[in-house]
């Protein structure tokens, strides 16, 4: 019996053949026999983000997308977006029935340190980074009641980022500082935000080897290419505790899932599925 596709879903990005979100979101509508729903790969180059949203939504007949690197800022002025990603000035997710658009890669990180049991609420974190992904883990890890500091390479970046999120979010507080000075502070979680350590180059790690890394602190490396990386080696070899980001990558998935169809998928058919994708890579 021939199948019809009656929704269409999927992920712009250019370049977007290693995402591995075609995998995980048809998994969730197959687990859910919704056999009319589909999820697929669309490359488009930055100059034509505009013209193609339109021409996706109008004759390609798509419910909604997923949107990743290097076009998250750029649809933001073809769409409504919400106060989140309002406040982080990048859309992830698009509903083309109203033109709404929001952010959930702040649900994606906060709901897999919670599935972890993480405490946030007066906990010292120190996120790594400055990009897009550290926007989103300070806006996120703030609003769940963490005392959060910023480490970045370039500490200018990461005023600047800050200031952005005072004027966008009203957050307050955050301060930047040095690696080497956080290192002598009470931390209980480091948020890697950076792609430092990330496939192929395995053998980076943002933190440096000559300085003494703390006792008993749990690592979130948003990196899942490896699954495990040296940050986390690092902070297991140190008697803490350490998880990839993979569920992150899953979660954020789930969100959008539920905003374009209205259930809540199954996050573990989400996760292995994403697990096989990346097996079948390496
Ligand atoms: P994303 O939007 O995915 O977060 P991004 O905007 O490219 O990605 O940001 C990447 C972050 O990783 C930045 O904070 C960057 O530091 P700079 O602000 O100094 O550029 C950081 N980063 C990238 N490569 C790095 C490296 N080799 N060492 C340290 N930090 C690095």
């Amino acid at each position: 019996m021939a199948v019809i596709i009656r929704h269409k879903v999927g992920v712009i990005g250019w370049p977007v053949e290693h995402s591995i979100s075609p995998q995980m979101h048809n998994a969730a509508f197959q687990a859910l026999g919704l056999t009319d729903w589909f999820y697929d790969r669309i490359a488009i180059p930055p100059d034509i983000v505009g013209h193609s949203l339109r021409t996706l939504r109008d004759e390609g007949g798509y419910v909604g997308l997923n949107v990743t690197v290097p076009h998250k800022q750029a649809v933001m002025r073809y769409v409504r977006p919400d106060e989140r990603a309002q406040a982080l000035g990048a859309a992830n997710t698009i509903d083309f029935r109203d033109n709404t658009a929001t952010n959930t890669d702040v649900a994606g990180l906060i709901d897999d340190l919670t599935a972890n049991d993480v405490l946030l609420v007066n906990t010292h974190v120190v996120v790594i980074g400055a990009g897009g992904a550290a926007r989103a883990a300070v806006y996120g890890l703030v609003h769940a009641g963490a005392k959060v500091t910023v480490v970045n390479r370039t500490p200018q970046k990461a005023q600047v980022m800050l200031a952005d999120l005072a004027v966008s979010a009203g957050i307050q507080g955050v301060a930047v500082r040095s690696l080497e000075e956080v290192a002598q502070d009470e931390i209980g979680l480091i948020v890697n935000c950076t792609p430092v350590g990330m496939w192929p180059n395995e053998d980076a790690c943002p933190w440096p080897d000559d300085l003494p890394f703390p006792q008993g602190i749990t690592i979130y490396d948003m990196i899942y290419r490896p699954r495990r990386t040296r940050l986390m080696e690092k902070a297991e070899a140190n008697g803490g505790r350490a998880i990839g980001g993979l569920g992150m990558l899953v979660r954020q998935g789930a969100a959008s899932f539920a905003i374009w169809t209205g259930i809540q998928p199954p996050v573990e058919v989400m996760f292995e599925a994403a697990e096989a994708a990346l097996t079948e890579k390496t």
